[in-house]
């Protein structure tokens, strides 16, 4: 199976791990962009708020999805949910295809059905390249969990 590494970001995180992974499996990145201004004080209390009402956002993408391929989905956990980017990237591509990464300080998606696979990448626990390899592992295997 080939991969396409597909990431939203608001401060980084999220884009170096998607970084990561599609240097290991040789895969193209594509960046969402939902066209809103998450920066600062005021971006993060917004963000907060359209993640926990789970307010609606338009998304573009860098480049088109290859329908052939799967998905490895890097995101950033919101107030406990995905960041609406994503929920905006599932209206239009189903979990089965996803392998779903989620960057965070402490928490873990609760969320976890249908996914391929899902990858908690949780800075306080400090094993980002362990957890990376190990979906490296899953993907070359052609695995889900
Ligand atoms: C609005 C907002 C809400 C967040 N909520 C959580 C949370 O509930 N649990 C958590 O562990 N981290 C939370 N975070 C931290 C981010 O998930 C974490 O810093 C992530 O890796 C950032 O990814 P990025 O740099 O790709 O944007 C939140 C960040 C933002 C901006």
């Amino acid at each position: 199976m080939n991969y396409q590494v597909v990431f939203f970001t608001r401060t980084g995180h999220s884009k170096r791990v998607a970084e990561k992974i599609s240097e290991g499996l040789n895969a193209p990145m594509i960046e969402i962009n939902d066209h809103k201004h998450w920066k600062g004080i005021i971006g993060y209390i917004r963000a907060g708020f359209y993640s926990t009402v789970d307010k609606k956002v338009d998304i573009t993408l860098s480049e088109p999805i290859d329908e052939t391929k799967d998905i490895i989905l890097v995101v950033p956990l919101w107030a406990g949910g995905v960041a609406p980017a994503a929920r905006a990237f599932f209206r239009s591509y189903k979990q089965d295809r996803i392998h779903l990464v989620v960057t965070s300080i402490g928490s873990r998606v609760k969320d976890r059905t249908s996914y391929l696979s899902v990858t908690d990448i949780v800075k306080r626990d400090g094993n980002e390249d362990e957890k990376i390899a190990h979906l490296l592992n899953i993907c070359k295997n052609n695995q889900t969990i």
